[in-house]
Formats: C-alpha cells, sequence, structure tokens
C-alpha cells in the first residue's frame, strides 16, 4: 500500500462502525490445485470460485494491470467471484484470491445486509490520512485468522468499473481498511505483513496446523 502523507486530504465522507473484514462462520473448502479457474464459466451457474489460503504461491505475485481484452473475462467471472464472497461471507475478496493474477477487486460492506457492490479495476491509492488506526482484520486467504492492523484512518482510492469508466472513492473507517487490504492483495501483500515477524509466523503456523487438521479431518 502505498501511503502519502502530501497535500492530498482525503474528505471523510463515510462513517462505518467496526466490523470484520471477513467473517468467518464456517471453514472454507479445500485451496484449488489448479489456481486458473475455468476460462469459459456459464455465468448463470454463478458456481462459486475457490479461495486460496496461504502460503499459495499465487497470493504473494504482484498482479497485472486489467487491460481492456480482458473485460469479456470479467464479466463472465464476476458474478462467481461475488458468489464465493458472498458465501464465505466476506467483505472483500480480491482476483488473486481466486488464482486471477489481475488487478481487480471486490468489496461490499453488507451494511444493514443490504448488497452494495463495488468492482474495482486497477485500483490505486492516491492519497492516505496521516492519521493511523489500528483494527482488527481477517482474510478469506487465511480463515479463523485475526490480527490488529495499524494503517491510515482514510484513503482516497481511484479505480475503473468494468465499462472503463473513472471513479474515485474518499472512504474512512471499515471502508478504507477493506480498500487498502484488497488493494494489498493486488501487490501480493497479506494483512499479516503488517505484523512484527513474530506475530506473522505465529498466524502463519497457526493457520497451517489448522489447515492440516482440517486435511486430515476431511480424509478420516
Ligand atoms: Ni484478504
Amino acid at each position: 500500500m502505498a501511503r502519502t502523507g502530501g497535500p492530498c486530504k482525503p474528505t471523510l465522507v463515510r462513517r462505518r462502525r467496526p466490523r470484520y473484514i471477513a467473517r468467518m462462520s464456517e471453514p472454507l473448502p479445500d485451496p484449488a490445485p489448479d489456481p486458473v479457474p475455468d476460462p469459459v464459466p456459464d455465468p448463470a451457474v454463478l458456481e462459486p470460485m475457490d479461495i486460496l489460503v496461504a502460503p499459495h504461491p499465487s497470493l504473494r505475485r504482484r498482479a497485472r494491470p486489467v487491460r481492456p481484452e480482458d473485460r469479456a473475462l470479467l464479466r463472465a467471472l464476476l458474478p462467481r467471484m461475488y458468489e464465493s464472497m458472498y458465501r464465505a461471507p466476506g467483505i472483500g475478496l480480491a482476483a488473486p484470491q481466486v488464482g486471477l493474477e489481475l488487478r481487480l477487486a471486490i468489496v461490499d460492506l453488507m451494511e444493514g445486509e443490504v448488497r452494495a457492490p463495488i468492482t474495482l479495476i486497477n485500483p490505486e491509492i492516491v492519497c492516505a490520512s496521516d492519521q493511523l488506526a489500528a483494527r482488527e482484520e481477517g482474510c478469506l486467504s487465511l480463515p479463523g485468522q485475526y490480527a490488529e492492523v495499524v494503517r491510515p484512518v482514510g484513503v482516497r482510492v481511484r479505480y475503473t468499473d468494468l465499462d472503463g469508466g473513472g471513479h474515485e472513492i474518499d472512504a474512512d473507517g471499515l471502508l478504507a481498511t477493506c480498500l487498502q487490504h484488497e488493494i494489498d492483495h493486488l501487490d501480493g501483500v497479506l494483512f499479516v505483513d503488517h505484523l512484527s515477524t513474530i506475530k506473522r509466523n505465529m498466524i502463519l503456523r497457526r493457520l497451517a496446523k489448522e489447515q492440516r487438521q482440517k486435511a486430515s479431518g476431511a480424509g478420516g
């Protein structure tokens, strides 16, 4: 995440009550052995895409920008990506988490249980507030793991939509956290990378252990 403390001060227009980035009420399916999703899905089926779990290598690569010629594929895949996020349930999902190494993320805070999806193509943080705050985060790619992460309270994010239209969003609170978390994913960064090495390794070891236990439990 790029942090800029320059003259650009985002206007904080959205107030959000604290909630988790992702709340895990049920274990996720096992990580997909093949990180490349079906290239010609039937969007009517709305089959969710498998969400990759750390330490999958796709989660650690820098995703490439979305080009105009990618839009047809994204139009077909986005309904499935949303389905994955809503089913998990989560409030944000980045394309690398479903094995699609493109600069694309989806967000829906589901406030009042009402869907308000935001599809961000090639999003970038254009400025961030100097003020920092800690908020508990979780991630669909680190199921069951949570930690307080310190980030700028407010950010301005620029992105395009699926039709190529440009947008800017000024966010604070949960939305600002969620946007920064998802944009991090596009650079191969996970929320645990903002923690101390000791804390990060503790969480990654715990996750690996839980995943092993889950795999052996599923086998027996
Ligand atoms: Ni995440």
